[in-house]
């Protein structure tokens, strides 16, 4: 399998602060799911965003699709922020839009052919079964509503990594649920997924490998299925 990001001794710090994240070893592979975990302050939202190329690690080694984040244009990082589909916790949707126009948005700045664009759209309404609501703004639906047209955006481009923050913080059980299946669905068609989240349903009953961030450092922890 191929590695899709390798942090090597990574450490990052704001400004002059001291380092929030430091000695980094991570790697994940293509297609593989891990869970990131670690109390408030710890430092997730900053180690997605040094993975996204929008934090630049203050040392060591970060790679991501084969690219040194600490060497890279911005041609090439806009290229590796194409395969990269984000989630957040609160959504971050345009509320002047409708549903349809923010699934859209995505391909709308590729400049895709208007029939390729809805036929998309189409499909992804109808996977996250709100087809119904196409034409309506984001603030009259629900929380569980609003982050599956935010996944609806983030997927729509077909990426090779999610990276999503804390998606379902917001979000009542039975639908954080839905949620976290509809992220597994994408990743057992080959997505990568690193999933940032306080969910202790979702940490205890997993198979998947879980990042934890704590003091500075980040540990995985992973299941093995082949005791000996
Ligand atoms: N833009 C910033 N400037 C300075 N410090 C920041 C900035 N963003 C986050 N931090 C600090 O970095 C630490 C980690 O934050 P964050 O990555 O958001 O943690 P988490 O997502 O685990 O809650 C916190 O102490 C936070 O205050
Ligand atoms: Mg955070």
């Amino acid at each position: 399998m191929k590695n899709l990001i390798t942090f090597d001794n990574v450490g990052v710090r704001y400004g002059s602060g001291s380092e929030i994240l430091k000695d980094i070893k991570f790697e994940l592979n293509s297609g593989e799911f891990m869970f990131l975990t670690g109390h408030s302050g710890s430092g997730k939202t900053t180690f997605l965003n040094m993975i996204n190329g929008s934090i630049k690690p203050s040392r060591g080694y970060l790679s991501v699709f084969d690219h040194d984040l600490s060497s890279i244009n911005h041609k090439d990082l806009s290229l590796i922020r194409r395969k990269i589909g984000i989630i957040f916790q609160d959504f971050k949707l345009l509320n002047h839009l409708t549903v349809y126009e923010n699934i859209a948005l995505p391909l709308k700045i590729l400049k895709l052919h208007a029939e390729e664009i809805n036929s998309r759209v189409i499909e992804m309404l109808n996977w996250i079964e709100l087809y119904k609501m196409k034409n309506v703004y984001p603030c009259t639906l629900s929380g569980g509503e609003q982050q599956r047209v935010a996944i609806a955006r983030a997927v729509i481009n077909n990426p090779d990594l999610i990276l999503a923050d804390e998606p379902t913080g917001s979000i009542d059980s039975a639908m954080a649920n839905k949620i976290l299946s509809m992220i597994e669905h994408l990743n057992k068609k080959g997505v990568a997924v690193v999933f940032a989240t306080h969910n202790m349903d979702f940490l205890q009953n997993t198979t998947y490998p879980v990042a934890f961030v704590q003091n500075h450092r980040i540990q995985v922890y992973r299941k093995s299925n082949s005791e000996s």
